[in-house]
């Protein structure tokens, strides 16, 4: 087979991509390793900055989400002992995000996809990518294994869209590649449950450790809390997860969420990851290929869009006119947009989680890092734009 741009995973970055490049009239097929119902199965955060909001309604994929999605002003901060604060940032910066799961987003753009009739290959094995070191000459094409039969797509350009566990950002050389990690001391504890939700996204400082509410819609609430490494989810029946959540959060909050059955837990260790450059011949990494962030924040599927948004117009205007001035500068502008979120994402799991190993001074910075937040409207208005996400730089 031949396309123009092989695309490696069908998570929101890969399909996102192609989407936009076949907008602009550039073909892909599009490679994922696991089944399509394994990958619509995945849980994942649901706050979108309003410029993922924008690139997702300029793409015609927004039909459902300006239906389902909650526009939402600001997100609440609550730490122990002390009145809560909105960091409100239509007040501050006029400007609203959009909570709408990243599993709905995935469902439309599946739905997208079939629609234009998309390849996307699901279930392959073995992927490997060849000659795509950019060296003059070199024809980059990558090869498969589908349904026991070997296959081979040649291509022009290679978008790495396959997760921190793909094989893209591996087929770097170890020489030229840099990572940069940080591995937090605990996890979250994440519950889907059909409870009313709190009138605000919460996050909440306490002694007991980091708590957050969110939502899906309005009979369907989302509930983290921050919990040790080793534990599993077996050490959290919902007789023990809801007392707890609830301790944690002030006792007004508290007693306005009901208890119920909950539909789905799951545990997710705390990362930060960034892999420099971006880009390697006639590869290009998007989304948590290259970074991972914290969930703090919900920032991972926002970058994934920024990304996937330069790749896009640089592809574009590659075949567009031969220019590659824009593919030259993928890597360079994407880190700019990613080490921010990167930063913001370090920042809020630091202000709003116990560490096991905090001093009491380190404890003592924290909670008046907060009181300052609270009583500073310059304060809060950086980290609402933080929030609701800086500006894409226009690419055109
Ligand atoms: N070959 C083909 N596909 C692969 C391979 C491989 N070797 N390895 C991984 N994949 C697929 C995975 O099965 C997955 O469907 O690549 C896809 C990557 O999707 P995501 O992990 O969702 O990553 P991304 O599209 O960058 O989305 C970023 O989604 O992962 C969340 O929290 C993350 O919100 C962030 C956003
Ligand atoms: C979520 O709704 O799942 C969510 C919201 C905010 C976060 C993380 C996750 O910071």
């Amino acid at each position: 087979m031949k396309t123009q741009v092989v695309i490696v995973g069908a998570g929101p970055a890969g399909l996102l991509l192609s989407e936009i490049l076949h907008r602009h009239g550039v073909e892909s097929i599009v490679l994922e390793r696991s089944s399509r119902e394994h990958v619509l199965a995945r849980i994942r955060a649901g706050v979108l900055e309003s410029t993922t909001v924008d690139v997702l309604r300029e793409n015609g994929l927004s039909t459902r989400m300006d239906v389902e999605g909650h526009p939402h002003d600001g997100m609440r901060i609550a730490w122990a002992g002390r009145d809560s604060f909105l960091v409100d940032t239509y007040q501050t910066l006029g400007r609203r995000f959009m909570v709408y799961g990243q599993t709905a987003i995935q469902e439309d753009l599946f739905a997208a996809a079939d629609r234009r009739g998309q390849a996307v290959l699901t279930e392959v094995s073995d992927v490997l990518l060849h000659q795509h070191d950019g060296a003059p000459g070199a024809k980059p094409y990558v090869t498969y294994v589908r349904d026991g039969q070997a296959g081979r797509i040649d291509c022009d350009f290679i978008a790495g869209c396959d997760g921190f566990h793909g094989v893209s950002r591996r087929s770097i050389p170890e020489a030229v590649r840099r990572e940069y990690e940080k591995v937090y001391p605990f996890g979250w504890l994440g519950v889907m449950a059909r409870v009313k939700p709190l009138p605000d996204i919460t996050y909440v400082n306490n002694p007991r450790g980091f708590a957050l509410a969110s939502y899906r819609n309005q009979q369907l609430s989302r509930f983290y809390i921050q919990v040790p490494l080793d534990h599993k989810v077996e050490d959290w029946p919902d007789d023990r997860f809801w007392p707890e959540l609830k301790a944690r959060f002030p006792a007004e909050m508290a007693a306005a969420i009901t208890e119920t059955d909950t539909i789905e837990k799951s545990i997710a260790p705390l990362r930060s990851f960034v892999s420099e450059p971006m880009r390697y011949g006639a590869l290009f990494l998007c989304g948590d290929a290259a970074h991972i962030v914290p969930p703090t924040g919900a920032k991972g599927l926002n970058l994934a869009v920024s990304d996937v948004y330069y790749l896009s117009k640089a592809l574009a205007r590659w075949y567009r006119s031969g220019d590659a001035v824009w593919l030259d500068g993928y890597s360079a502008t994407a880190l700019r947009r990613v080490w921010s979120s990167v930063r913001t994402s370090w920042y809020l799991t630091t202000l709003l989680h116990r560490f096991p190993d905090t001093s009491e001074f380190d404890q003592k910075a924290q909670e008046y890092e907060l009181d300052y937040l609270k009583h500073s409207a310059r304060a809060q208005a950086a980290l609402a734009e933080q929030y609701a996400g800086l500006a894409l730089e226009k690419a055109d």
